[in-house]
C-alpha cells in the first residue's frame, strides 16, 4: 500500500498506546505483519524532553520505516515545537493525538477533549503542518465529544483543509470511554466526505473483522491496539486472510514461545534488566490470557524480581503447554458482533 509516499506491507496499522507500544513491540508487529506502528504519545511538554521515559520514547533505532510518531497536547506554538523536536529526531510521520479520553490529558484539553474546541483543532492543525513542511502530519480522534456530538465529520474536513495527509477514527465517542462496543456508521460518513486516506479503529481483532470493517465503511485501512496486546502475529493472520480468504491455524505454541522469548529479551535490553522485568510482566500476561493454567502462572510471575527466574518460568509454563497442545487458541470479545452486524 502506497501510504503518504510510504511502501507499507499492507494497511494494517498498530494503535498508539501508552506503556504498550515501545520499541521492541512495534518492531515485533511489524515483523510479524502489521504495516505501520504509530509509536506512543510523546508530551508536547518540551520541559520534559530530557526525562528517561521521553527520551526511550523517541528512540527509534533500528525501527523499520516510516518512523510516526504521536504527539498530544493542546497549545499551538509547543505542538508545532514538538513536531519540528520529533522530526528533527527521526520521526517520518507525526500523528496528532486527539482521541486519549485519560484524565492526565483531557484535564489540560488535549487529547479526545479538544473536540469540543473545533476553532482551536483548527490553529494546533495548521501550526504542527507548517512546523514541519517536509514530513506529513496525520490525525487520530473519536466519533465526537459524546454521542449527541459526534463532530468527526466535521474535525476531519477541518483536517483535510489543514493540510492534514491521513486520518485514523476510534468508533467511540469520548464520553464513551472504552464501554460498549465500537461504531462504524460514523467512520463510513466520514470516509465518504473526505479524500484522504481514513483508517478505522475500536474493537477490530480477528481476520473476519477486519474484513467486515474494512467493507462497511470503506476505510482505506485499520488499526489494532487492544487485540494485538500478546498477540503481535494477529496481523499476519489478518494479511492472510485479506489477500486470500483464508484462515491461518492457530500457530503452535513452540513457535509463540520462541517469539516471547524474543520479545522479552529486547524488553531487557532496552529498558535495562530491573524495569524490563517490570513492563515484561504485562506482556506475558497477555501472551498467557486465555490459556489454560494462566491464572496461576501470572499470579507467581508477578511475584518474580529477577531475569532469570521470570524466563524460566515462562519457558516452564510454554514447554509445558506444547506438551497437551500443538496449537493456541485465543478468545475475542466483539468477534460476535460481525454476523450481528451483517445481518443489520
Ligand atoms: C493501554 C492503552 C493506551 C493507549 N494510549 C493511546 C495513546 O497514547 N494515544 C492514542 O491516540 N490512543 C491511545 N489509546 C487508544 C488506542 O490507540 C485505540 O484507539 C483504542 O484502544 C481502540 O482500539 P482497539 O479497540 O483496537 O484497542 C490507548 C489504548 C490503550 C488500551
Amino acid at each position: 500500500m502506497d501510504f503518504l509516499g510510504f511502501q507499507l506491507r499492507n494497511n494494517l496499522f498498530v494503535a498508539p498506546m501508552a506503556g504498550v507500544t515501545d520499541r521492541p513491540f512495534r518492531q515485533l508487529c511489524k515483523k510479524l505483519g502489521a504495516g505501520l506502528a504509530v509509536s506512543e504519545m510523546v508530551t508536547s511538554n518540551s520541559l520534559l524532553y530530557g526525562s528517561a521515559k521521553t527520551r526511550r520514547r523517541a528512540d527509534h533505532a533500528g525501527e523499520v520505516d516510516p518512523v510516526s510518531v504521536q504527539i498530544a497536547g493542546a497549545d499551538p506554538a509547543m505542538m508545532a515545537q514538538a513536531a519540528r523536536h520529533n522530526a528533527d529526531n527521526g520521526a517520518q510521520i507525526i500523528d496528532i493525538n486527539m482521541g486519549c479520553p485519560a484524565k492526565k490529558i483531557c484535564n489540560v484539553m488535549a487529547g479526545s477533549a479538544l473536540m469540543q474546541n473545533e476553532a482551536l483543532v483548527a490553529k494546533i492543525l495548521e501550526a504542527v503542518v507548517a512546523a514541519v513542511p517536509d514530513t506529513p502530519v496525520t490525525l487520530k480522534f473519536r466519533t465526537g465529544w459524546n454521542r449527541e456530538n459526534r463532530n468527526a465529520p466535521r474535525i476531519a474536513r477541518i483536517a483535510e483543509e489543514s493540510g492534514i495527509r491521513a486520518i485514523a477514527i476510534h468508533g467511540r465517542t469520548r464520553a464513551d470511554q472504552y464501554m460498549g462496543c465500537a461504531e462504524y456508521d460514523t467512520i463510513a460518513l466520514v470516509k465518504s466526505q473526505v479524500g484522504i486516506p481514513v483508517i478505522a479503529n475500536g474493537d477490530i481483532g480477528t481476520p473476519q473483522k477486519t474484513r467486515f470493517v474494512l467493507d462497511y465503511t470503506g476505510a482505506d485501512g485499520v488499526m489494532i491496539g487492544r487485540a494485538a496486546q500478546g498477540r503481535p502475529w494477529l496481523f499476519r493472520e489478518i494479511e492472510h486472510f485479506l489477500e486470500t480468504g483464508e484462515l491461518l491455524p492457530p500457530p503452535r505454541v513452540a513457535e509463540i514461545h520462541d517469539i516471547l522469548r524474543g520479545h522479552l529479551a529486547d524488553l531487557y535490553a532496552f529498558y535495562g534488566e530491573d524495569t524490563g522485568v517490570r513492563i515484561a510482566r504485562k506482556h506475558i500476561s497477555w501472551y498467557t490470557k486465555g490459556l489454560a493454567g494462566a491464572a496461576g502462572f501470572r499470579h507467581a510471575m508477578n511475584q518474580m524480581q529477577g531475569v532469570d527466574e521470570q524466563l524460566s518460568a515462562t519457558d516452564e509454563f510454554f514447554l509445558g503447554h506444547a506438551a497437551a497442545n500443538e496449537h493456541l487458541q485465543y478468545e475475542d470479545r466483539c468477534a460476535e458482533q460481525v454476523p450481528e452486524m451483517m445481518a443489520a
